[in-house]
């Protein structure tokens, strides 16, 4: 026979049981319904190894500062335009600041790590960090973004590059950047 005290635990334990449930229910379809924003920008990279107004350095290789880009070793360092258009004149949007570490034993694959550094545009202030592969010779390539900064908190997506004109010859060229990013 219960006690009126064990019939109110049991009902206090049930009621806990229930809220218990429903903070979990909430708590999942909250996660569920949005656990990402997501941006798609598109932009374009003026990348100077060559020329008078050069924006990339090589610093390394097996043939000290006066190794090319296109040898396996080398190491460059880069501080290129960002446009919104292909043209060098169109609306500056920031810099892609960082390394180009040449590593296929070819010469004809390049390891990038650097961060777009938005400086204008609508997501200006904000960084997002590029880590990938880029195998120049292939018209379109993927590459992995890693992280961000400002607007691009917690990023983590993915860009397709693709050469719009390339002289390797005179080590110069214009990349078209088409990111897709989730974020906070
Ligand atoms: C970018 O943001 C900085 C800092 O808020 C500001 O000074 C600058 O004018 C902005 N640039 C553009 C092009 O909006």
């Amino acid at each position: 026979m219960a006690t009126p005290t064990s019939s109110s635990t049991s009902t206090t334990n049930v009621f806990f049981l229930l809220s218990s449930l429903f903070v979990l229910l909430v708590a999942y379809s909250i996660s569920r319904q949005s656990p990402y924003r997501e941006t798609k920008l598109v932009l374009y990279v003026q990348d100077y190894l060559g020329g008078p107004d050069a924006t990339c350095a090589v610093v390394g290789g097996k043939r000290g500062p006066d190794s090319s880009a296109l040898d396996f070793g080398t190491v460059v360092v880069t501080d290129d335009l960002l446009t919104e258009g292909p043209e060098p004149e169109s609306a500056p949007l920031g810099r892609a600041q960082g390394l180009y570490a040449n590593s296929a034993l070819d010469g004809k694959g390049i390891h990038m790590a650097f961060s777009l550094v938005f400086t204008g545009g609508p997501y200006n202030g904000s960084t997002l960090e590029v880590q990938g592969s880029d195998y120049y010779l292939v018209k379109a390539r993927e590459f992995g973004v890693v992280s961000g900064t400002g607007h691009f908190r917690f990023a983590r997506g993915y860009g397709v590059m693709e050469t719009v004109w390339l002289d390797l010859n005179a080590l110069r060229g214009v990349l078209k950047f088409t990111i897709t990013v989730r974020h906070s």
